[in-house]
């Protein structure tokens, strides 16, 4: 039933889901994996082709289980071992992948192996985590979580030491140096790659060592461990995936990919927020500033492109003034703002304006790198600014004008469901758009197929045509099969523009709506409507 292809990542459509947050089956009001398996088809019907799971492991839950206290097993609010093999065979049976999230920088204070390490100095497992009698070492490591957390060392009075984390306080690093710690994780890898999961999704790659007089980011070392683990995976799992979550500039994340002997993908952190940038300034430059940074990769390998993820919309990989600049605009309260980013789902962030959403799928869905949506997005969700942390990103999936929104039977669930307008379970939800054929549901699912069918747009060359209008993106893709044509008006005002086109017959037919756009002697004259997108054959 799976595609065989080894590379099926590089064409992928990958789609992010919080198992919490999709559909609780037992009405505990938390989402679990037989609620997952429920909705399988739905995934499929849209055109999902790789399903990327939150951590799912035990874990107290402070940093939503990115902090996991047990690593080889489920958390007991989703469901168990049994049921996750059951939501693999159901997922590849319908010929999608699934992959997991692998924390493998930090566990929870509440794992066993930090139990024992600060009970006894001389237990074995002392030497996996980073400690230290002071708190001065490593002085360079900027703090990642700033708005809570004060250092990057907390001191622990059972243990009589400091140790070091580069996230919550209960998440403490592990000591990569510790050849056990390197075991450990490759067992981890083991055991979920033999229960079949296609792949992981590594969480904060750069910072697994720390070196004295370094920013304890990308090191050397860091580099060597990966290329240990892309080998293991290589030899004994051929065709599994390993993407890379660094949110770094292009060139430090280039790295990653190695002579593809790391990194199969890595998220394109840098392109994200200037999608937003040039949808506000009506100027394509911050995108193509952002493609022309952008190192070529090995053949194999792929970027993870997005719009929207779980955690705020991270503003790290952008000056300080485009910060200050995209704070201002996207996040006029203060709440909205978190660390060095936005907390924002995407349809609230674009003013909920149809236009405005489809182009940025758009750009997405047309620009080289596999396309990765976020659970909601698809339907235009929007978020909850009061809950803390970024929780407000991550509040039960809408699938039908009920009480409950037709995620949970239960009267509380884990969060609120979005109660105001424009974005209630009433007024957004799955089983409405599906019964709309003009929802953004179905132009977006449009859009995905119309990706599949034309290998151009996946893995074409990408040209771009001259354009004098700073508000128009427009680019050829080009493959040895087909080649598509998107043009696209980023602003709010209509565009006249004249392209050359002289390759191309007598007439251009736009994808998404059928229309046919003539050319004249060679030049394709027409005005773009405000936020228009055009993706001609
Ligand atoms: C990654 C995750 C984020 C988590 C952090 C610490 O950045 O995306 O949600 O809080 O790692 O594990």
């Amino acid at each position: 039933m799976l595609p065989t292809d080894p590379t099926w990542y590089k064409n992928a459509i990958f789609y992010e889901v919080y198992v919490r947050a999709f559909k609780d089956s037992n009405g505990d009001g938390h989402g679990d994996i037989h609620g997952l398996v429920e909705k399988l088809d739905y995934l499929k019907e849209l055109g999902v082709d790789c399903l990327w799971l939150l951590p799912i492991y035990p874990s107290p839950l402070k940093d939503d289980g990115y902090d996991i206290s047990d690593y080889c097993s489920i958390h007991p609010d989703y469901g168990s071992l049994e049921d996750f093999k059951r939501l693999l065979e159901e997922t590849h049976r319908r010929g999608m992948r699934l992959i997991t999230d692998l924390v493998m920088n930090h566990t929870s204070d509440a794992h066993p192996w930090f139990q024992a390490a600060r009970s006894d100095r001389h237990s074995p497992y002392r030497d996996y985590y980073v400690w230290s009698n002071d708190d001065r070492q490593y002085s360079q490591a900027r703090i990642i979580f700033l708005d809570t957390e004060k250092s990057n060392w907390t001191w622990d009075p059972l243990a009589g030491q400091y140790f070091w984390h580069r996230f919550y306080a209960c998440q403490p690093d592990l000591n990569f140096d510790a050849p056990a710690v390197q075991a450990e994780m490759l067992r981890v890898v083991d055991f979920w790659l033999g229960f079949g999961v296609d792949g992981f999704r590594v969480d904060a790659v750069p910072y697994l060592f720390e070196r004295e007089g370094t920013n304890c980011e990308n090191l050397p070392e860091t580099h060597a461990y990966l290329k240990t683990l892309r080998r293991f995976v290589e030899e004994k799992y051929p065709g599994r995936l390993l993407l890379c979550e660094a949110n770094q500039w292009p060139q430090d994340v280039r790295a990653y990919f190695g002579e593809d002997d790391e990194f199969n993908m890595a998220f394109h952190f840098p392109l994200m927020p200037r999608v937003f940038m040039a949808l506000k300034q009506g100027d394509r430059t911050p995108i193509t500033w952002a493609l022309e940074q952008t190192p070529p990769i090995p053949e194999n390998c792929q970027w993870a492109t997005f719009l929207r993820n779980h955690d705020e919309l991270t503003l790290e990989m952008v000056s300080p003034e485009e910060r200050q600049w995209m704070w201002a605009q996207y996040s006029p309260e203060m709440r909205m703002r978190l660390n060095l980013g936005i907390r924002r789902r995407l349809a609230p962030l674009l003013d909920n304006d149809r236009r405005k959403i489809e182009l940025a799928y758009s750009l997405i869905f047309s620009l080289p790198g596999a396309p990765f949506l976020y659970y909601g997005d698809e339907i235009g969700m929007g978020d909850n600014i009061h809950l803390p942390d970024r929780n407000g990103v991550r509040t039960p999936m809408q699938w039908e004008d009920a009480p409950g929104a037709g995620f949970t039977s239960a009267s509380v669930p884990y969060i609120p469901v979005i109660q105001a307008d424009p974005y209630s379970a009433g007024s957004v939800n799955v089983a409405g758009q599906k019964a709309d054929p003009a929802s953004l549901w179905h132009s977006l699912r449009a859009m995905i197929a119309l990706r599949k069918r034309y290998p151009a747009l996946r893995s074409g060359e990408l040209t771009w045509i001259p354009c004098p209008h700073p508000a128009v993106a427009a680019y050829l893709r080009r493959s040895n099969a087909d080649q598509v044509a998107v043009i696209q008006n980023l602003s709010v005002k209509p565009v006249p523009v004249e392209l050359p086109f002289e390759n191309s017959s007598a007439e251009l037919t736009d994808l998404i709506t059928g229309h046919v756009v003539p050319v004249q002697n060679g030049r394709l004259k027409i005005t773009l409507r405000p936020y228009e997108y055009l993706w001609l054959v």
